[in-house]
């Protein structure tokens, strides 16, 4: 713009009368257009805020003409879901344990639930991919080492009433004896059984403190873990000759185990899964690897 125009512009338009250091301040209008638009929207939002859940209250908020609720939506499609599964899960529940890897369409639903179980409830323990936390008693599930069986039937007994819990009477039972605390070996015994566990597990030892305390292990031992120290199911005995450990295969923490005693506890599933729920779950753990 020239000078000139300059001059003409100022000339028609008012000004608000603000000076600043004889910098003024232009009237001009706001664009109509923009005006409506905030009118329209301002309209709008009064519209909306009848119409769908919009005003926090104490309890809940406004509901809206229309009726529209999230949470009934997600209600609904849990129940289009549920609907759309119940014939299948009332088959798994019917199928024998042993017969649903058999029935493929049976076996893709339960792999595929039992993930989702799995990860929902058992990952913070044994793990997101089910290999366990070494050295804290949570048992890998992908090898085909099982202290309790490892059988879909087994597997689906173990997960119903869980192991040493309080809450099931029929969970799994068995309690090892605090040979150090209750003083059922003096401490040398112990240091002698400790490197008879390391001798038939095949890791450094003193041949000599072995030999003693092979006789040990006979005595105090082979009730639980067996004559060779390969495990008992029946009572959760862990095999002791291979190279995986539950706590820990070094001296220091067998000879902890054999002092203190190991107590692994898992709680019952009964009471928070369907049986459905627990089929697939099982399934899916028999599937990962080390399933008999
Ligand atoms: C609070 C921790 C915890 C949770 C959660 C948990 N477990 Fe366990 N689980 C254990 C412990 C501890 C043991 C080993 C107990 C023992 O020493 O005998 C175990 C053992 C098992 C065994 C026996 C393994 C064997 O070698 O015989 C299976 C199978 C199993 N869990 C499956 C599951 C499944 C499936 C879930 C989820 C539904 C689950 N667990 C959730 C702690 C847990
Ligand atoms: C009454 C049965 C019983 C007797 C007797 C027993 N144990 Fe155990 N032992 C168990 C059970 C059950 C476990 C597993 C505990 C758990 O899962 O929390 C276990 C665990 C262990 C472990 C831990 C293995 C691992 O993978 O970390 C060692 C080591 C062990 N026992 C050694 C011995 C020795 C040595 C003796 C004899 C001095 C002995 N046990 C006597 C039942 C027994």
């Amino acid at each position: 713009m020239c000078a000139k125009q300059v001059k003409k512009v100022q000339a028609e338009v008012p000004t608000t009368g603000h000076s600043w250091d004889g910098i003024e301040e232009y009237d001009n209008p706001m664009p109509r257009w923009w005006v409506w638009v905030f009118y329209l929207s301002i309209l709008f939002a009064i519209g909306y805020s009848i119409a769908y859940p919009a005003w926090p209250l104490i309890h809940g908020a406004t509901r809206g003409f229309l009726g529209q609720n999230t949470r009934a939506d997600v209600d609904a499609e849990i129940k289009r879901f549920d609907d759309a599964n119940a014939a299948i899960k009332a088959k798994l529940v019917a199928a024998p344990l042993d017969q649903i890897a058999q029935d493929d369409e049976l076996k893709q639903y339960a792999l595929r639930a039992g993930a989702s179980v799995f990860k929902n409830n058992c990952a913070q323990c044994h793990g997101a991919g089910a290999a366990g936390v070494q050295g804290k008693g949570y048992p890998n599930l992908l090898d085909n080492d099982w202290l309790w069986g490892g059988t879909v039937d087994d597997i689906h007994t173990t997960v119903t009433h869980g192991i040493r819990n309080t809450t099931d009477a029929d969970a799994r039972y068995s309690e090892m004896p605090k040979f150090g605390v209750d003083a059922l070996l003096e401490p040398a015994q112990i240091g002698d059984v400790v490197e008879y566990v390391l001798q038939i597990s095949g890791q450094d030892h003193d041949a000599a403190k072995a030999t003693a305390g092979a006789q040990l292990f006979a005595d105090n031992c082979a009730a639980c873990h067996g004559p060779e120290g390969k495990g008992d199911r029946a009572q959760g005995a862990p095999n002791l000759t291979d190279a995986i450990w539950l706590y820990g295969g070094d001296r220091d923490t067998i000879t902890h185990t054999v002092t203190y005693a190991r107590f692994g506890v898992m709680p019952n599933w009964n009471e928070r899964l369907s049986e459905d729920e627990i089929r697939a779950v099982a399934t899916y753990v028999h599937s990962l690897g080390g399933g008999e």
